[in-house]
């Protein structure tokens, strides 16, 4: 009998692993309670999603940020989820891809957690969580994806502010990268046109929401690579033939190339409300074609069990819309985590994920040895 007075079974059938995972690898600190697949608490503090010169996070202050919210997030979350320190038996922690010296915030607590309160750790690739997070289940044990295992061999595509990767998984934890974008991210293409139409950061939910007031036929934007026998994707093309029609709207284009500079001042862009909406339904309708059009290619080549999407852009309704039509039309079951908070970061994809690290007793033998990787890739 647990605190809350819930009857938790533990025998050699049914084992139930109660897992603190927590996520900085960005903006968010982000702490997430989990008995096997089900989540007993998500609490993520952000106090940096605001508008700044830069368009992006200034890791020093995402930094400081983890190190004055992580001891209180991890309280929030035991609180939620009605548990103590005591009945946690791992601890999983993020330690790549991300920023470096975010990502070190919360290696370090969870190395601390471990140290003092005797623990078994795990680290986890965060774009394997973000593939995970749709095997998440509520606390009554409903999938918020709606499945409740994988069937392999399925097709896994990413897409966050950082990466656009496409792979074909044949078992659990088993990737091979058959594609991705070889230049920008899908999702750092709608940040940086969302800076040139004055959005805050990150831009994509702003963006979405001006689209659905505009016309995505307005301007030709291109779907660049769409005739490639191959997976992969480029944005970066797409993203300067927005900033290139801006310059032209504005009449300040000369035929001259402009200098690679995506930071235009918000006040200054001078575009009207329509036009503005105009720009984001007219990119978008290109950015999410392009997705399509290669994912539907994949499709035919792999035959796919299932289509698995992740990460913080499979919150754009758009997209879901398209993703519904391309697999109701080649007959894919398509599994994606629907609420919100599950597609952007989430330290409980995180805790899911560890899940399949501890199957497979990927557990790190020597707690002193986990090291941040910035640059980390799935393999
Ligand atoms: O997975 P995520 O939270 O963080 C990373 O791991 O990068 O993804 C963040 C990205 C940002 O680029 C953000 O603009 C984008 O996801 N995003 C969206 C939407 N919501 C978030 N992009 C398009 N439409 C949305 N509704
Ligand atoms: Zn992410």
């Amino acid at each position: 009998m647990d605190r809350n007075g819930i009857y938790r079974r533990r025998n050699k059938e049914t084992y139930y692993m109660k897992i603190l995972a927590i996520d900085t690898s960005c903006d968010d600190t982000s702490v997430a309670i989990s008995e096997n697949l089900n989540i007993h608490a998500n609490v993520s503090w952000s106090k940096l999603k605001t508008h700044n010169d830069f368009g992006g996070v200034v890791p020093s202050e995402a930094k400081r940020q983890h190190k004055e919210f992580l001891d209180p997030v991890i309280a929030e979350a035991l609180n939620v989820a009605h548990l103590e320190i005591n009945d946690i038996d791992t601890v999983a922690v993020t330690y790549g891809p991300g920023l470096a010296i975010a990502l070190e915030a919360g290696i370090d607590k969870a190395k601390e957690i471990c140290k003092t309160h005797n623990k078994k750790l795990i680290g986890v690739n965060h774009m394997i969580g973000h593939i995970y997070s749709s095997l998440a289940r509520d606390e009554e044990g409903k999938a918020y994806s709606g499945i409740d295992d994988f069937e392999f061999p399925l097709l896994a595509l990413t897409i966050s502010g950082g990466h656009t990767d496409l792979y074909l998984m044949s078992g659990h934890m088993q990737f091979e990268r058959i594609g991705g974008t070889l230049d920008d991210a899908v999702g750092e293409a709608f940040d940086k046109v969302g800076r040139m139409l004055g959005l805050g950061f990150p831009a994509g939910y702003k963006l979405e929401s001006l689209a659905k007031s505009g016309n995505s036929s307005t301007y030709d934007f291109p779907r660049p690579m769409h005739n490639t026998n191959d997976y992969n994707w480029s944005f970066s093309g797409l993203k300067t033939a927005v900033l290139y029609q801006i310059k032209k709207i504005q009449n300040e284009y000369k035929g001259n190339p402009i200098k690679d500079d995506f930071r235009m001042k918000d006040e200054s862009n001078n575009l009207d409300e329509e036009t503005i909406n105009n720009l984001a339904a007219s990119f978008q309708e290109a950015a999410l074609e392009s997705l399509i059009i290669k994912l539907r290619k994949a499709i035919s080549q792999y035959n796919p069990k299932m289509l698995i999407i992740g990460g913080g852009v499979i919150a754009n309704q758009a997209l879901r819309e398209k993703l519904v039509a391309l697999c109701e039309n080649s007959k894919t079951p398509l599994f994606y985590p629907v609420p919100r908070w599950l597609c952007t970061d989430n330290a409980s994809m995180i805790a899911v994920a560890a899940n399949f690290y501890a199957k497979n007793n990927m557990y790190i033998k020597d707690i002193d040895t986990l090291d941040r990787v910035p640059g980390l890739e799935i393999s």
